[in-house]
């Protein structure tokens, strides 16, 4: 059962500034690749997504931007915005009864997003393949994609691709 991360950081290893803000994103953007976004998201069940990060995603006030089930990770959130679709819920508990939730509900390849999300997924070595798309800019501060662990994990990178924009995707696998 995969959980998965796809994310984009800047060169020091930022998703985000300070504040939360993700411009740096489309510093140079691209002229034709989604940089394998659509192809991902296919194989993807569902996300299990950090509560800032929803909150982001909201902030843009645009048409709800997935299709498959959204699990809205928090431990502050009482409900969701009514407009809304169905399959977007809210869930708690710790990585480890997450993962178990999804693995009953038959759903097994999983989208894992946001900083502390993934940490916390990481944390509990519950994260089996990471995709990081590397912005060629540096931020200085901001909110990191890593942080502390307890023990080193291994991974193999399998994949890096160089995008036209200067941009370079690299996947790695749990070893
Ligand atoms: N560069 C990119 O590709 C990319 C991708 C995704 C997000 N982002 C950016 O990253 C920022 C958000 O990331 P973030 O690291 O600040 O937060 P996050 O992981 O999106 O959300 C953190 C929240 O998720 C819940 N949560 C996470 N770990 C938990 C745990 N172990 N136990 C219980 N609840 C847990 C908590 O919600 P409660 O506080 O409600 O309990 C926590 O405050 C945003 O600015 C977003 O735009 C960038």
């Amino acid at each position: 059962m995969p959980n998965k991360v796809f994310i984009a950081t800047s060169l020091d290893g930022f998703i985000a500034q300070a504040d939360g803000d993700i411009a740096f994103l489309d510093t140079y953007p691209p002229q034709e690749e989604d940089m394998g976004y659509a192809e991902f998201m296919s194989g993807i069940d569902a996300l299990v997504m950090g509560r800032k990060t929803f909150e982001k995603v909201m902030s843009f006030g645009i048409e709800w931007p997935y299709s498959k089930p959204v699990f809205v990770w928090t431990q502050s959130l009482q409900q969701l915005p009514e407009n809304l679709p169905k399959n977007v819920s809210l869930i708690s508990g710790n990585a480890e009864s997450i993962h178990q939730k999804m693995n009953d509900a038959g759903l097994k390849n999983i989208y894992i997003d946001g900083g502390q999300t993934i940490q916390s997924f990481l944390q509990a070595n519950l994260i089996d393949e990471i995709t990081i798309t590397t912005v060629p800019v540096l931020l200085g501060e901001g909110i990191g994609l890593f942080g502390k662990i307890d023990s080193m994990k291994q991974f193999k990178c399998c994949q890096t691709q160089l995008f036209k924009n200067g941009y370079v995707m690299n996947q790695f696998v749990k070893q």
